[in-house]
């Protein structure tokens, strides 16, 4: 069977289809960390990339986009609303991130979720060449894997999930809880950011499948590291993603992006700390308290208003689920109460932009940020604050992070702080707003020591090994 020996499989194609007004398409990047990860690693690889094209009811043909194959995968306005919207975003993505929305189990949603899966599975076993790898990507799409394999046993498949991998008591809510672990177990590796989710997953795999009545006869047994599932051995492991480390290394060094970066700070009216935040718009990533915090801090005094500019960018996400217009409007709301109460005429104290901008912006903006802010209640990993970190070749600049983003493991000489304890939270920002310049440099120097080393290159490089290497374990 002819076909490309490498075939990424996840939600989204790298690229969206973006219609205007006046109905002429064009393509654009595609939101999130997935993307900005796994985009550079397999343009160099040039494999084939199967995804949905982010729009409803388009049917693409396959195209090739500078040596990377594009596969579309076509979704109705239905099957955006149920798989997507509703199973997707507004069941896996709560459960999956402490609950701290309340996930919605919907049947319905759940045999869309397992149609369009299969959809999934279909296009990948018509993709893959003879014996080739399939990487199946994150929480959207965890039936493929042992959909795939019912089809095509002759691939070699792996999974990684992006999002964290919930803690044993939230999963067992979930009311297809067998289903989806017997879905990853169809892979021949599942990658997880940290070692926790590997061992719940485990521990998982055990009890539910050995514990449904229906499959009784399918033997499961796991050890640290692998499950065997009747006569194979899938293998588990934590691997943390990481960033082009070096890409965005040397885009912040351009001379175009250190210009940008002080118009940004003049255009900020040149305060002594310039603060950044940059999220897409989710209710996980705690845009609302840091927002918050700031609040607090200018109301006692701590920070004086016309010393600070916060810069906040929000990319639009899923902005049509429920949760995330709640957390629009609610950030919206507190972005003007207090520029409605600190600002002056022609001088906000935060400036919140509702849009994406491009990488040589971004860098700008990361080169221009004193304090980077980054405090979700619970993150995967967070790629966005290992960027900021790759941008400071200065070796100036402070980061707040998140006990609660998988970052925080390798990150340890940020500031740490609990996004649940606001007034933690208080006095991690004011700490980094008054950090003396020695204490930032030698922080910042032991930061980059681990995002330069620690690429996405590696990453996946120490994903696919350990991939390769795992057939024949038992
Ligand atoms: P998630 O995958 O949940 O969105 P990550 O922090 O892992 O979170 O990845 C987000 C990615 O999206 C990063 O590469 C970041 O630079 C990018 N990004 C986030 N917001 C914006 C924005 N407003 N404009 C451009 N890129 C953005
Ligand atoms: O990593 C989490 C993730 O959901 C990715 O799967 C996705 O690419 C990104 O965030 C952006 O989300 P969405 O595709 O829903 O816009």
């Amino acid at each position: 069977m002819s076909g490309p020996d490498f075939v990424v499989v996840a939600n989204r194609l790298p690229v969206d289809l973006v219609r205007s007004a006046d109905g002429s398409q064009r393509w654009t990047q595609s939101p999130g960390g997935l993307v900005s990860a796994l985009e550079p690693y397999l343009r160099a690889r040039k494999g084939a990339w199967i995804g949905w094209p982010g729009i409803p009811d388009v049917e693409v043909e396959p195209f090739s986009d500078e040596g990377l194959l594009l596969h579309p995968v076509p979704l109705s306005a239905n099957e955006i609303g149920e798989y997507y919207e509703g199973f997707a975003n507004a069941t896996l993505w709560p459960l999956y991130h402490d609950v701290v929305q309340r996930p919605v189990f919907d049947r319905s949603w759940w045999e869309t979720y397992v149609q369009v899966n299969q959809r999934f599975a279909d296009e990948s076993a018509k993709v893959a060449g003879q014996g080739a790898t399939v990487w199946v990507q994150d929480y959207q799409l965890q039936l493929v894997p042992s959909m795939l394999r019912e089809m095509r046993p002759d691939l070699r498949i792996g999974f990684f999930l992006h999002i964290p991998f919930p803690p044993v008591e939230l999963f067992m809510q979930m009311p297809w809880r067998a289903d989806i672990v017997r879905g990853l177990l169809g892979a021949d590796l599942v990658g997880f950011h940290r070692p926790g989710g590997a061992q719940n997953f485990l521990w998982l795999a055990r009890q539910l499948l050995n514990l449904d009545p229906t499959k009784a006869a399918v033997g499961v047994r796991s050890r640290p590291g692998w499950v065997q599932v009747e006569d194979r051995v899938v293998r588990v492991g934590a691997f943390p993603i990481s960033i082009d480390s070096t890409g965005l290394d040397t885009l912040s060094r351009k001379p175009q992006v250190a210009r940008r970066a002080t118009e940004v700070r003049e255009s900020l009216g040149n305060p002594k700390v310039v603060l950044l935040g940059v999220d897409r718009l989710d209710y996980t990533k705690g845009i609302d308290l840091r927002l918050q915090a700031l609040h607090e801090l200018l109301q006692e005094g701590l920070v004086p208003p016309e010393d600070v500019a916060f810069l906040q960018l929000a990319t639009p996400s899923r902005e049509r689920v429920e949760h995330y217009q709640q957390m629009r409007a609610d950030i919206e709301r507190i972005v003007s109460r207090i520029n409605g109460e600190f600002g002056r005429v022609g001088r906000p104290v935060v400036h919140y932009l509702h849009q994406s901008v491009n990488r040589s912006e971004l860098a700008a903006f990361f080169r221009a940020a004193d304090v980077m802010v980054v405090t979700p209640l619970r993150d995967g990993m967070n790629l966005v604050c290992k960027e900021y970190v790759a941008c400071r070749h200065d070796q100036r600049g402070a980061l707040v992070l998140s006990e609660f983003a998988g970052a925080a493991a390798e990150l340890t000489s940020a500031l740490l702080v609990n996004p649940h304890d606001l007034d933690g939270v208080k006095s991690a920002l004011h700490r980094a707003i008054t950090l003396d310049e020695a204490e930032s440099r030698r922080r910042m120097r032991a930061l980059r020591r681990q995002v330069l080393t620690h690429d996405v290159d590696r990453w996946a490089r120490s994903f696919l090994d350990a991939l390769g290497a795992s057939q024949g374990v038992s």
